[in-house]
């Protein structure tokens, strides 16, 4: 264990006993679920619930019977709203360094399988570090889902986190995270204050950076399906802070083969049939692809790629044969997740809205 790991084990485990204990909005979410997401939330434990720290909504649609790991999973919230929505013939991992957070956790497991209706609980929690994942008893290639909401900011070798998290990954499998980033690097003397790393701010990646490193780990295309900027509203902190810009990103890196490193144009286009739950009229890929259900709607060669290489395959047609390359594909720009957003100028109260 090295030292940051002890500080934020120490803020997790002891400092902090509620998200009502946090000291800036970065560990709160304004995201709105589509209802059954918002019904499994709702079925987690008061006491797991309050002990919630996530930063963004890590639950992707289409979840039945996937098999998905949570990267720091605290004391179990995302764990067991997704050992709801995967169903008894899925399973949800959880692995966390902080054995107050697991306690939390493993406390309940019988009670919400009971709640599901499942005769064994359909969850696992594992302790260890992410930065040695390859260590743990995990099997390569066998994860449909990995998701860590507002972890891998705090952990000291993110490189290693996403090279591991392509490692076990299934080959069309998704790592869906959410997380802080800053639109810079930050500076050691801040990155040394332990209330600051431990409040999810000044470990977090540079937005730049994180782009390569995901890239690096073998994830060529990473999108960005929702973000927020930070409000920081500790006075103390937010002078430390200066000028720097935080955002909560939601992101989604997709474990696919033969990628192009940039969106390309082969003249093909998609027709989503509809029926995923959550998104019956308009399938939401990315910030950047709202696709209506019947209609024609053009993509580029590694759009296409993730909605047919993928578990949402069955839901779509494919326009075109893709025989012929077109140049770049047009119009294809990455949101800027630090720009504001009327959802950032919402009031925002220290742990408000945490559930
Ligand atoms: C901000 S909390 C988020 C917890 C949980 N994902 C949630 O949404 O409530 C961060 C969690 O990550 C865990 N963590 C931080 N760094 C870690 C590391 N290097 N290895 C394993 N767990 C880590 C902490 O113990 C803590 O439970």
């Amino acid at each position: 264990m090295n030292q940051i790991q002890d500080i934020v084990k120490t803020y997790y485990g002891e400092t902090l006993s509620t998200s009502n204990d946090l000291k800036t909005d970065a560990c709160t979410t304004a995201d709105s679920p589509p209802p059954h997401v918002s019904a499994a939330l709702a079925a987690v434990h008061d006491e797991v619930a309050s002990k919630y720290y996530g930063c963004g909504l890590a639950i992707p649609s289409l979840l039945e019977g996937l098999k998905v790991l949570d990267l720091g999973c605290g004391a179990g919230r995302d764990v067991f709203a997704l050992a709801k929505l995967v169903g008894p013939d899925g399973h949800v991992t959880g692995v966390d360094m902080t054995d107050a957070q697991l306690d939390v956790a493993r406390e309940h497991e019988a009670w919400h399988a009971e709640q599901f209706g499942y005769d064994a609980p359909n969850t696992r929690f594992v302790k260890g570090y992410l930065e040695t994942l390859g260590e743990l008893d995990l099997e390569p290639n066998t994860f449909d889902l990995i998701i860590s909401n507002c972890v891998i900011n705090l952990c000291t070798d993110k490189p290693e986190v996403f090279r591991q998290a392509h490692r076990l990954l299934k080959p069309g499998g998704e790592l869906y995270f959410s997380d802080v980033y800053a639109d810079r690097r930050i500076p050691a003397d801040l990155a040394a204050d332990p209330v600051l790393y431990g409040e999810c701010l000044s470990g977090a990646l540079y937005w730049g950076d994180f782009q390569s490193i995901a890239k690096a780990a073998g994830f060529t295309d990473p999108r960005t399906v929702n973000h927020r900027r930070l409000g920081i509203i500790d006075p103390a902190l937010k002078d430390k802070l200066g000028p720097i810009r935080f955002a909560s990103v939601t992101a989604r890196l997709i474990k696919l083969d033969g990628l192009d490193a940039a969106c390309e144009d082969y003249g093909q286009a998609v027709i989503y049939k509809g029926g995923i739950p959550g998104m019956e009229q308009v399938f939401v890929l990315d910030a950047e692809h709202s696709i209506e259900a019947g209609r024609v709607f053009p993509v580029c060669g590694n759009t296409l790629a993730m909605l047919m290489d993928t578990r949402f395959a069955p839901y779509f047609d494919v326009v075109g044969d893709g025989a012929t390359h077109y140049g770049l594909f047009p119009g294809c720009a990455a949101p800027d997740v630090f720009a504001s957003t009327d959802e950032d100028e919402a009031p925002a109260s220290p742990g408000g809205c945490c559930g």
